[in-house]
């Protein structure tokens, strides 16, 4: 049998999660830190489980349970997201023990029933509903659209915690389970890159539910969501918060993307004359090969920039498949505020810069112009046209920035 231990984070608290140390993707976003799949066991005088892991990593969370309770005494579960890494345990446990309830929201309901075809009652909490279990006082705070229908999250008074599942989490396997216990630049880089790949779409949700009653009433200690860290303390809370304040916004920062890929080096000689250009005009500029880039890691850079270039050769009528892929991520992400256009080197036929920019119209991207082509292999002065169009692009985005 496994052995492992649960960690205390609070008075009645415990962390019974699991690190998974070898994920490197997740659903095509690339983890390259691993990740943990946290959940959390409230040993009240009833005791309640909150979230599981994920499937492969039941034991795991067991051998945690078992450290502190024997798993028949778990009076309650409660489901605050039923994507398969958060409710992938779920029937086991269930098989397991006999909880008097199982609570989730609404949508979580429909969701777990759903996923798993069980005839488990589920016990459906509404928004804002506060309820006593034992001498643990809940309150529950739906966060529809964050970023499922079902997510919701789960405030415990007694402790002043609050479980935020996907909310305020990132991909970090690691032993240090507190906030406090790793460097803000590492944390930074990991929140940003999770919230721009899971988060960005419903962007515009997280002032309306950070400023809501609800959750200013709040008195938080700890914030524990479902991956990576806890934060805890009012200054590690609030710095999160803050982030999350800053990246909902969607500024058009002083930043250019250049997200490209090539055949035979025009598109490449391209891209890096418009990147001179736009460092000449003092604005920061990022070039991302597709050959060796990953789309995830476009989504993070695009969360602090205001202009996103993409390059592609045409081979047989089509842009270069790594930037089909890149754009049809990107566009299901929902960036906003991001001036753009499509470049590239062509041979017979430009159909590719064509439809990268039909791409770029369709995710209400301002655009700057008309693609910008060139017949095979630039020439000098081909190349200083390049040139001239990343400094318009970075006085373009002066302007923009400064609205
Ligand atoms: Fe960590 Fe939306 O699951």
């Amino acid at each position: 049998m496994e052995k492992f231990e649960a960690v205390k984070i609070s008075d009645r608290i415990y962390w019974v999660g699991a690190i998974d140390w070898e994920l490197r993707n997740f659903h095509g976003y690339k983890t390259p830190h691993g990740s943990t799949y946290n959940a959390y066991l409230i040993l009240g005088t009833e005791p309640i489980l909150v979230d599981t892991v994920k499937l492969p990593f039941f034991d795991e969370m067991m051998a945690r349970i078992r450290s502190v309770i024997n798993p028949k005494d778990i009076t309650y579960l409660i489901s605050n997201h039923s994507e398969m890494d958060h409710s992938g345990s779920l029937q086991k446990v269930l098989e397991l023990i006999s909880p008097k309830k199982v609570f989730a929201s609404k949508m979580g309901h429909q969701a777990l029933k759903a996923h798993f075809h069980f005839d488990v009652e589920i016990t459906e909490v509404a928004q804002d509903e506060h309820m006593t279990l034992g001498d643990t006082h809940l309150r529950f705070i739906e966060t529809r659209m964050l970023h499922w229908p079902d997510s919701m999250f789960t405030f415990v008074e007694n402790d002043g915690v609050l479980f935020s599942q996907d909310g305020f989490g990132m991909h970090l396997a690691s032993t240090n389970l507190f906030s406090d216990e790793h460097g803000h630049e590492s944390l930074k880089e990991e929140a940003s890159s999770y919230f721009a790949n899971i988060l960005m779409p419903y962007a515009s949700l997280i002032p309306k539910l950070l400023s809501s009653k609800a959750f200013s009433e709040l008195k938080l200690e700890l914030v524990a969501p479902d991956h990576g860290p806890i934060w805890r303390g009012s200054d590690e809370i609030k710095w999160i918060t803050d982030l999350y304040m800053q990246w909902a916004e969607q500024q058009y920062y002083k930043k250019v993307i250049i997200v490209y890929d090539t055949m035979w080096q025009s598109t490449d000689k391209m891209a890096r004359s418009i990147a001179d250009g736009v460092r000449s005009e003092g604005i920061a500029v990022k070039l991302l090969s597709m050959g060796e880039s990953y789309r995830s890691e476009v989504a993070t850079e695009i969360l602090d920039a205001g202009a996103l270039l993409v390059g592609t050769p045409t081979m047989n009528q089509q842009m270069f498949p790594t930037i089909a892929d890149t754009l049809c991520y990107i566009k299901g992400l929902k960036p906003k505020k991001l001036l753009a256009q499509a470049f590239g080197s062509y041979g017979w036929s430009a159909e590719g810069v064509a439809q990268v920019q039909g791409v770029l119209k369709e995710m209400g991207a301002t655009m700057l112009g008309e693609p910008l082509k060139i017949n095979y292999v630039p020439r000098d002065e081909d190349l200083v046209i390049c040139r001239e169009f990343g400094i318009m692009v970075a006085k373009k985005l002066l302007e923009f920035s400064a609205k």
